[in-house]
């Protein structure tokens, strides 16, 4: 039996952090006092975690007294500040906002596909989880690029509004409501109306005309694969959806790879799941992929419009594996590798 650890989730009344807590307790991560870490709006509120009831503490500079590792999920700014104050008081940190995602001196880790860059935490104490929608990618990417060298990327986003937090899960669903009430729905998360709807943007539009959640599927893929001559292109879309979400890939290989073979290969990828049987109406959907922690793929044919080219549909549950999954998996190897105890 290995030691246990002092472990805190800032931002645990969140959409993420409370999968984060789900994620720990699940996986039985050997857990000796759980530190759950809000705003002061969450003064009172309490978590579930192993049966107990925990009470949520207000985020300090003196939180993470004796904490060995914190799961930073409660906003870019909050990690800026309190990253450096966590990681300077002995924790290591293990942060899902994308505030340290692109810095050189911070590793940025798929577990399925760059593991040995954990190691990097010595740098700064820090470690960054990628983009939701960039995990389930790479994930099925980097067993095709290590078969085949990708040369290009394309893809098509259908991400849902739990991406945006626990309030636009609520949004939705008010307004899904409102309207089959007749009645006038309210707008307060996305600028236009969610619900019925599809919204080509998320997060900010940058000045080449991308937006930023485009561009970190961009930088993200090359750093993380380790390999930035891989040309991507994304368009990112919010649709009305709660979790889970989907990719329309458009790859093109070196060597020419055939559908059988990429299924093949998939069928072995850690943390991959294959769901392509489309006569009988299987193929990776949202609703399936929700509460679980594979990435599934399907739809795999051809791109008769070029000459090594293949089109995949991927599916994940975005909370899980796109963010509290992938931060616990990377603690997991942390305490395995690097903080035995
Ligand atoms: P709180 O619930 O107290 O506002 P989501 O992504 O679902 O919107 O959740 C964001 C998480 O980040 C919540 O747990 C939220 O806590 C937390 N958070 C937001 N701002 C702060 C802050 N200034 N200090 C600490 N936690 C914060």
């Amino acid at each position: 039996m290995g030691g246990t650890y002092t472990v805190a989730v800032v931002g645990a009344t969140g959409a993420v952090g409370q999968q984060m807590v789900a994620c720990l307790e699940e996986r039985r991560f050997p857990v000796h006092r759980l530190v759950p870490l809000a705003s002061e709006r969450s003064m009172g509120k309490k978590v579930t975690f192993m049966g107990k009831e925990i009470p949520v503490e207000v985020l300090t500079k003196d939180s993470f007294d004796g904490v060995e590792i914190a799961l930073f999920s409660a906003g870019g700014s909050i990690s800026k500040e309190y990253g450096p104050i966590a990681a300077a008081a002995g924790a290591v940190v293990v942060d899902n906002s994308s505030a340290w995602r692109m810095d050189p001196e911070i590793p940025l880790v798929v577990p399925e596909v760059n593991p040995k860059d954990i190691g990097l935490y010595t740098n700064r104490g820090i470690i960054a989880n990628p983009n939701c929608s960039t995990i389930q990618m790479v994930v099925v990417l980097k067993p095709l690029h290590d078969a085949a060298r990708l040369r290009r990327v394309v893809v098509s986003t259908y991400q849902a509004v739990s991406g945006t937090g626990q309030k636009a899960v609520d949004e939705l669903a008010n307004q899904v409501r409102a309207l089959l009430a007749c009645q006038e729905p309210e707008k307060k998360v996305y600028p236009h109306r969610i619900a019925f709807n599809c919204l080509p943007h998320i997060d900010v539009f940058l000045e080449n005309g991308y937006t930023k959640e485009e561009m970190k599927m961009v930088n993200e893929t090359q750093k993380i694969i380790g390999d930035d001559t891989i040309r991507v292109t994304a368009t990112t879309v919010r649709v009305p959806v709660f979790y889970g979400h989907s990719e329309a890939l458009n790859i093109e290989t070196e060597r020419k790879l055939t559908p059988y073979e990429a299924r093949q290969i998939l069928a072995t990828a850690p943390g991959v799941k294959v769901v392509d049987d489309p006569l009988k109406n299987q193929y990776p959907m949202p609703l399936d992929a929700a509460g679980q922690d594979l990435t599934l793929v399907g739809r795999i044919r051809e791109d008769f419009s070029i000459e090594n080219g293949l089109n995949l549909w991927v599916v994940a549950d975005n909370l899980r594996k796109g963010a509290a999954t992938n931060a616990v998996q990377i603690a997991e190897i942390l305490i395995r590798d690097y903080l035995r105890k």
